[in-house]
């Protein structure tokens, strides 16, 4: 299967501007040459810190922001500068599930009424209400949930509606963005189970976005890492939590809350030191390099591009390319 999403390039940049005529003054840079391609039917997941690009790109995904340049191909096709109705196919096929039901669904309208909606803008040809009946029995509720408004639900509910308004238009890419972060963990559990079962119930592709890495290591088969709107490292979750390479993914791993079964037998400790620079004035060279453990001279200098280590694994840092192997005994420095 080839690539089915291809983010090629893929740059956002937003104009700060300032004063009476609004001259722009700068640019928040968002995002910054990000190249990745999901294949049909895999759950790809993106991590980071906030404030790193993840939503922008999961909104220029959606063509909710214009890339700034580079491109995105969905199923063969460019669909970076398509407009109005040459889009509207790729509103279907492609969906959203976002953070906060809460925010992204109308207090002033019944679950009925938010997953009608949909089916209503887009001139579903069946029977809206049996439709809406069947996607939140799909997503575990019962029918009286078409009935009850946001705030008659819990949170875990709020987000089942937000999924059966996904999933209205039988969708083949779902966008989820931190679609269970705002949630309690054993409810971020059940919905993480839920959209296990409709991944492979409706053959879905998913680009999962979140903050916290054990929640997208359980369901993505492929990660990318992204600090300050590049992506720093990419890999199988297998790979990436086995042999994280990047001084920054080890350093997101070791803040995992989760006790080592194995000891701490080869494991390198990295904490993070400062705070992640502003997107205005990013560093020069690696945009890692003022918190990197590891900064060489040439880093400041020298932006890395992201190269293949070993199979699908691949990294951006000077330091790995000189030290291609992972070192298999632990030094003792100090
Ligand atoms: N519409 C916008 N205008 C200006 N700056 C923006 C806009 N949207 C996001 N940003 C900035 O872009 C950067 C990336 O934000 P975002 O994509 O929301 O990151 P994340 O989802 O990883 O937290 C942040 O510095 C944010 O303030
Ligand atoms: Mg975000």
């Amino acid at each position: 299967m080839g690539d089915y999403l291809r983010i090629e390039g893929l740059s956002v940049h937003f104009p700060v501007r300032k004063g009476l005529l609004q001259r722009q003054v700068g640019a928040v840079k968002a995002l910054e040459s990000v190249t990745l391609t999901l294949k049909k039917g895999e759950a790809f997941g993106l991590v980071g810190e906030s404030g790193c690009g993840k939503t922008t790109l999961a909104r220029t995904v959606l063509r909710l922001v214009d890339p700034t340049s580079g491109s995105i191909w969905f199923d063969g096709k460019n669909i970076s500068d398509l407009t109005g109705t040459a889009l509207a196919p790729y509103r279907k096929r492609i969906a959203a599930i976002f953070q906060d039901p809460f925010s992204s669904l109308n207090p002033r309208m019944t679950s009925g009424q938010i997953i009608s909606e949909v089916l209503q803008v887009h001139r579903y040809s069946g029977n809206i209400k049996d439709r809406v009946t069947e996607l939140l029995s799909i997503c575990g509720l019962a029918p009286r949930f078409a009935d009850l408004y946001p705030h008659e639900m819990s949170g875990g509910q709020r987000q089942r509606v937000g999924i059966a308004r996904a999933l209205a238009l039988d969708p083949e890419l779902i966008v989820c963005d931190e679609a269970v972060s705002a949630l309690d963990v054993s409810i971020q559990a059940q919905i993480i189970n839920l959209l296990e079962e409709l991944r492979e119930k409706f053959d879905l592709t998913y680009l999962f976005i979140g903050h916290d890495l054990s929640v997208v290591r359980h369901l993505c088969d492929r990660l990318a890492v992204m600090y300050l709107g590049r992506i720093m490292e990419m890999g199988t979750s297998e790979e990436m939590f086995s042999n994280p390479r990047h001084p920054y993914t080890k350093a997101l791993i070791d803040a995992v809350p989760e006790p080592d079964p194995l000891g701490q037998e080869g494991k390198e400790h990295v904490a993070l030191a400062g705070e992640i620079p502003s997107p205005l004035s990013p560093p020069s060279g690696c945009v890692f390099h003022t918190r990197c453990p590891i900064a060489m001279d040439q880093c400041r200098s020298t932006v890395p591009s992201l190269s293949r280590l070993a199979g699908h694994h691949s990294a951006a840092c000077l330091a790995l390319e000189t030290t291609p192997e992972p070192r298999t005994t632990v030094a003792h420095t100090n």
